[in-house]
């Protein structure tokens, strides 16, 4: 079945999904004007919406003689850039040889293929000739002989599509792109909000909803990486859209850099979104015969709410985003020695902890940082990837073996991007940093990034890290970078090409961790930066799952995951019970209840396990038997945020429910005990209503109906922070 068509007649394609579509058509004088993207509207084109009228101020091209009503300024365009008369924000920018800037963009043919499209050395999603199809749509500029192809990915069961953009300079000048948006999208006069999720160093992914006021508001990141402070994702919604009612669209850009998201809206009330690279030190070369090829944008429609556009996110990125074969297997539950040592420890204290790992049924002892170079603090030692005998004596195979004698997996943590002055890498090789010549560097934990755009660079880095990696049984990595990119400027290349080394460094990035999953591929790889500062769609293609934030007090934990699960699948959330009072906020939490938050991601540890009590083992020995029985759960239900923890400072509660509806799971947190109390109802979601459900705890029965129209009661209980779970299963006639 097609389900990207093309009508001679009208000049309109159509791309179809089960539940949305997505039209634009060539317009007059060969300009791509875009029609609609909403809900599945059937065979109707919407052509009849655009209605031309003479503006003033709005210029209108040669070609248009007389015609004052046809205005680049106005018309809703697929794709447009600078100079054709149209000054809103625009997807693209560019300079030609002569110094002029203008591009005019003209229809010229289109392609539809089976299958989805990839992009060069970047992230993107994957889709079978049977789960997906590609669009091609050329655009020319006639007089620079630039093309521009418009690529779209269509997943008909997924209500997904993708959008990416091909340059290609087949001209015979040199073309600089300073702007380079993987999306544009125009919207007729509507009165949206938009949804973004902002944080910082250990409070990320914090959920602001904003109305879109006229003029440009945006949310970007510089840091070379896609940050702790705006994530890559964004939602577009009516102003009355709730969870589950009301259109919304999400934009995910499958980007693991400098990014920028700028809507507009116009003078007219329309709104205009771009999304992809940062134009900030962006101006990529493109010779005669070059080819650059944006990041992807995976774009989602719900006509259900938030909660329906997150499930519609969730299910592409786990089963046409991850690659690992992780995503639905069983993960080894895990403890990280990062919190119960830091960076003091030796083998005895590491097998000890591994000792009451294995007592306690986990399956995965995993060393974090300090274990290579001279690694005593934070201060030393990047770059010198080889063990600490000093700290680790008998060497890393010994203690894998022994760890793997006891029946546990091992796994190790590295940092490959960056360089401590303090080490013996930067002895050798003080170029191999990013320094601006002649100027002094930002230091930030007191590294430096290396210039891993330099092929060698790379190959010396990730060539050491196999060496140890292959010296003993590792079967986990947590890949981590724990400063932002500065002081960009690559001596490998010219003065022209400086503007290429952030989006380079990405692509660098990409090729290091690619060369990594390819080489092992049953590797359980967990990306971290600084905990959630690179949580994006792009690091999903490498790794099933990311450590989502180095906070690990539960109950900012509920704000955090709160805010993430609206872009990304719980599945991907790194997420573990630590110590008490918490290292972060000295907060004191029960054990019950760090294990309710923990277990809404990919559950582990982060304490020192040799020194629990008697009660505290019985009960993280039950909570590891509960969450192998959930597990699937987390990794292929439909997830439901039942309160929103920004706005009721009572009590956080969220669902997962099987995709067959047969199994029910009901967790959260009641923030604070009452005296003399309330009864607080919890209403939940996406049950078969007709179907009759038992709660396990209880053995009482009710109809889905029941649990989702009439609520079940929160207990009342006596403390703040008390875990709440309860178990529903269908019961079949
Ligand atoms: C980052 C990570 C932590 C830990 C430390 C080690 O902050 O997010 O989990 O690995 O680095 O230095």
């Amino acid at each position: 079945m097609n389900y990207i068509t093309f009508n001679e007649k009208t000049k309109v394609f159509t791309l179809a999904t089960q539940k949305s579509m997505y039209q634009m058509q060539v317009g007059a004088h060969n300009t791509l004007l875009h029609l609609y993207y909403g809900a599945n509207v059937g065979d109707t084109e919407i052509t009849y919406r655009i209605i031309p009228l003479d503006r003033g101020y709005s210029g209108n091209p040669e070609e248009a003689g007389k015609d004052r009503t046809f205005s680049m300024d106005v018309l809703p365009q697929e794709y447009s850039g600078y100079g054709n008369g149209d000054y809103r924000i625009n997807g693209m920018e560019l300079q030609h040889e002569d110094g002029s800037d203008t591009v005019d963009l003209r229809y010229e043919s289109y392609d539809i293929v089976p299958g989805k499209y990839s992009l060069q050395g970047m992230p993107a999603m994957f889709g079978s000739e049977e789960e997906a199809q590609t669009l091609d749509v050329t655009l020319s500029d006639r007089l620079s002989g630039l093309k521009v192809h418009l690529l779209y990915g269509v997943f008909p069961e997924k209500d997904i599509i993708t959008r990416a953009v091909r340059f290609e300079n087949r001209g015979t000048g040199v073309v600089t792109l300073k702007r380079a948006m993987s999306v544009q999208l125009d919207y007729l006069n509507r009165h949206m909000d938009f949804m973004h999720f902002f944080g910082r160093h250990t409070m990320e992914r914090l959920m602001e909803r904003l109305p879109l006021h006229h003029g440009i508001q945006s949310f970007e990141s510089k840091r070379g990486n896609s940050s702790h402070q705006h994530n890559p994702f964004v939602i577009l919604c009516d102003r009355s859209t709730s969870e589950v009612l009301g259109d919304c669209f999400g934009f995910g850009l499958i980007y693991s850099g400098n990014f920028r998201c700028e809507i507009e809206r116009d003078q007219y009330n329309q709104t205009r979104l771009v999304m992809g690279i940062h134009p900030y030190h962006f101006a990529f070369r493109l010779e005669p015969g070059d080819v650059f090829e944006t990041p992807e944008v995976v774009m989602a429609y719900s006509r259900k709410g938030f909660g329906k556009l997150s499930n519609i996110l969730h299910d592409a990125y786990r089963t046409n985003l991850i690659r690992s074969k992780y995503v639905t297997s069983p993960r080894p539950i895990l403890v990280n020695n990062w919190e119960a040592t830091y960076f003091d420890f030796n083998e005895q204290k590491l097998l000890d902890i591994a000792v009451a790992a294995k007592d306690l049924g986990l399956d995965m002892f995993v060393l974090d940082d300090g274990w290579f170079g001279k690694r005593d603090s934070d201060n030393s030692g990047l770059g010198d990837w080889y063990v600490n005998t000093d700290k680790i004596r008998g060497g890393l195979p010994k203690l894998v073996k022994q760890i793997n004698d006891m029946g546990l997996k091992f796994g190790l943590w590295v940092e490959p991007e960056m360089i401590s002055e303090d080490s013996d890498l930067y002895r050798e090789h003080p170029d191999w940093c990013f320094r601006i010549p002649g100027r002094g560097v930002v230091r930030s934990r007191n590294q430096l990034n290396l210039d891993i755009t330099r092929k060698e660079v790379r190959d010396h880095i990730m060539d050491s890290i196999f060496k140890v990696m292959d010296s003993a049984n590792v079967e986990y990595i947590k890949w981590d970078m724990n400063r932002s990119v500065a002081n960009v400027y690559s001596n490998a290349l010219p003065p022209e090409r400086q503007g290429e080394v952030f989006h380079r460094y990405v692509l660098a990035l990409y090729d290091m961790q690619e060369r990594l999953v390819q080489r092992y591929p049953d590797l359980l790889f967990e990306n971290c930066c600084g905990g959630g500062g690179r949580f994006d769609a792009g690091m999903l293609y490498y790794s099933p799952q990311i450590w989502c934030s180095d906070n690990t007090d539960a109950i900012e934990r509920l704000m955090i995951q709160y805010g993430t699960s609206f872009g990304y699948p719980i599945s991907a959330v790194g997420s573990h019970v630590s110590a008490c009072p918490n290292h972060q906020t000295g907060r004191t939490t029960p054990l019950a209840t760090r294990g309710v938050v923990a277990s809404a991601g990919t559950f582990g540890f982060e304490l020192n396990l040799a020194e629990l009590t008697e009660r505290d083992k019985t009960m993280i020995r039950q909570m590891i038997r509960d969450y192998k029985k959930e597990e699937h759960l987390v990794q292929t239900g439909d997830y439901f945020r039942l309160v929103d923890p920004f706005r009721n400072q009572e009590y956080v509660v969220w669902e997962i429910v099987s995709k067959d509806q047969a199994e029910v799971l009901v967790k959260g947190v009641i923030l604070r005990s009452e005296c003399n109390p309330r009864i607080h109802l919890i209403y939940l979601r996406g049950l078969d209503a007709r179907a009759k459900y038992r709660e396990q705890e209880t053995g009482r029965v009710y109809t889905g109906a029941a649990l989702m129209n009439a609520g079940i009661p929160l207990p009342v209980v006596s403390g703040d922070y008390q875990p709440f779970v309860c178990h529903f299963n269908r019961i079949d006639d």
